[in-house]
């Protein structure tokens, strides 16, 4: 007779979501807003906000354009972030999470700044591709507003990686005569 001898839940890809605060950033965060407020009125309505040209999963407002590195720009205030904030959060993550030395960890930021009023929003995605580690985003600013306005949601990668797995499978259905085998493949 079988029995089920032992039981277990595991989880083996926990998504690590490292949050920081900073104290006596205001002035920083006030000189940074400026900078992507002047990017924003010189390049707002042209081709180059990647929040309105198709570029991004930007609903409107302003984003630095694609091919712009934003924390590579020459502004003391945006230089400063990267190398005080940003690269050091990102080599602490690779540190505590990867268990890697950063030291000995090449890596390259890509980066853009965006900028919304009301109205404007992100629509949901993921960054899937090829060599994405990492994502994080840094708030110079957050509106005293209701959610969802002004807030991030996260949605769990895992599930959708399922559910494309399910949509695989219910294109090649001719294949897999039925779903129950789709767990098969998950597995
Ligand atoms: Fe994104």
């Amino acid at each position: 007779m079988i029995k089920l001898s032992k039981e277990s839940l595991e989880s083996h890809f926990p998504t690590m979501v490292m949050v920081r605060d900073y104290e006596g950033i205001d002035d920083l965060n006030r000189n940074i807003e400026k900078t992507i407020k002047a990017l924003s009125m010189e390049l707002g309505q042209t081709h180059q906000n990647a929040a309105t040209n198709g570029d991004s999963t930007t609903k409107g407002g302003f984003q630095t354009p694609a091919d712009m590195v934003f924390l590579d720009m020459k502004d003391e205030s945006v230089s400063y972030l990267k190398n005080h904030i940003i690269l050091p959060t990102i080599e602490e993550y690779l540190l505590k999470v990867f268990n890697v030395d950063p030291l000995y960890t090449p890596f390259k930021v890509k980066s853009w700044a965006n900028r919304l009023g009301e109205g404007d929003w992100q629509s949901p995605h993921m960054h899937p591709k090829e060599y994405t580690l990492i994502s994080g985003i840094y708030y110079v600013e957050i509106p005293e507003t209701i959610a969802p306005a002004g807030h991030l949601e996260f949605i769990n990668p895992a599930l959708a990686i399922i559910e494309s797995i399910c949509f695989l499978v219910k294109r090649c259905s001719s294949l897999v005569p039925n779903l129950s085998n789709a767990s098969v493949l998950i597995v």
